[in-house]
C-alpha cells in the first residue's frame, strides 16, 4: 500500500512530510491548489475544513489569503505535528471516514489527493458533505491514474507498469473521474469538473516526487512483473531520458459542488 495510507507506520514518517513540502514548491501543484481554494468560494469570516491536510500548506494559504478560519484533519500524528508547527492550531488527528464535527459545521470542505488513499472513499465523501452547511462548497482534487501516458520504447510494457501504479499501489487511483457522479448521487448542485494535466519532461523532477522509475522494480518485487521486464523498463526509461524524449503525463480532476439543503436528497 502507498505510504500515505498510514504515514505514522512508515520507517521514516518525516520523509513523507518532506515529499509534501517538495510537491508544494512545484508550479503545477501551486497552480491547481490555488484553483481549489478559489472553488471553495472563500470570504472573510467563513470557516473551512481540509481533510487529509498533510503539512497544511494549502490550508494555511486559504486562511492567510482570505481571512477565513480553517480546521484541518489528518489521521497521521506526524502530519498533525507539522501543521501545528506552522500555526494551524485547529488541527485534529482523525479519520476521514469519521469526522469529529457536527453536521453543517463548515462553509466548505475539501480533500486534496486524499480520497485516492482511503479504504472507503464513498463513505468518506458522504462524511465530507455531511459537515458542510446547505449552500456551502465541497471540493475534491485527485489524479486519475487511468489517464497516464509514458513514452518509452515498449508501450505495452509501459502500460503494464502504469496499470500497476494505478491499481495496486493506490487504493482508489482511478476514481477521480467519478467524483462528479458521486456528488450528483448526493444531490449536490453546481457540479463542475476541471482537468489539470501534470506533464513531466524532466525525469529527475519526476523521480524526486513520484518515484516513477521505481514502479517497475516494485511490480517485480510483488510478482506482477518479471524481473527481466523490470530491468527492461529501467533501461528504456534511461534511454528515453538520454534521447530527450521522456514524457509522462497524468490528469488531475478538480471536482467542486454546492451542498443542497434538501434533506430528502442528502
Ligand atoms: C497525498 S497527501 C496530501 C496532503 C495534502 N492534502 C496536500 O495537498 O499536500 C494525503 C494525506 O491524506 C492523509 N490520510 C490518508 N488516509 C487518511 C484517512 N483515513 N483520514 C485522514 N487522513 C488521511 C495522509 O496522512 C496524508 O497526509
Amino acid at each position: 500500500m502507498h505510504g500515505f495510507t498510514d504515514v505514522d507506520r512508515q520507517s521514516d514518517p518525516n520523509s513523507w512530510v518532506a515529499v509534501l513540502e517538495r510537491l508544494s514548491e512545484e508550479p503545477f501543484y501551486q497552480a491547481y491548489q490555488h484553483r481549489v481554494r478559489e472553488l471553495l468560494d472563500p470570504a472573510p469570516g467563513r470557516c473551512y475544513l481540509e481533510v487529509g491536510a498533510g503539512t497544511g500548506a494549502s490550508a494555511a494559504q486559504l486562511r492567510d489569503e482570505h481571512g477565513v478560519s480553517v480546521a484541518t484533519v489528518d489521521h497521521a500524528q506526524t502530519m498533525s505535528a507539522a501543521m501545528r508547527a506552522c500555526g494551524l492550531t485547529q488541527s485534529a488527528v482523525a479519520d476521514a471516514h469519521h469526522l469529529p464535527f457536527l453536521s453543517r459545521s463548515f462553509d466548505g470542505a475539501w480533500a486534496d489527493r486524499t480520497v485516492q488513499h482511503l479504504a472507503d472513499p464513498r463513505a468518506a465523501i458522504k462524511e465530507l458533505i455531511r459537515v458542510v452547511r446547505p449552500g456551502g462548497r465541497v471540493v475534491l482534487a485527485d489524479p486519475d491514474y487511468d489517464t497516464q501516458v509514458l513514452d518509452i520504447a515498449d508501450q505495452s510494457l509501459a502500460r503494464r507498469v502504469l496499470r500497476f501504479r494505478a491499481e495496486v499501489l493506490l487504493r482508489n487511483g482511478t476514481l477521480a473521474h467519478q467524483h462528479a457522479g458521486l456528488f450528483a448521487a448526493h444531490g449536490l448542485v453546481d457540479i463542475t469538473v476541471e482537468p489539470r494535466t501534470l506533464l513531466v519532461r524532466n525525469p529527475t523532477d519526476a523521480d524526486n516526487v513520484l518515484g516513477l522509475r521505481s514502479w517497475a522494480a516494485t511490480a517485480a518485487q510483488r510478482g506482477t512483473l518479471d524481473p527481466a521486464e523490470a530491468r527492461a523498463f529501467e533501461d528504456q526509461f534511461d534511454e528515453a531520458v538520454t534521447a530527450h524524449r521522456f514524457t509522462y503525463a497524468v490528469t488531475f480532476f478538480l471536482t467542486a459542488a454546492t451542498v443542497n439543503g434538501d434533506e430528502s436528497i442528502r
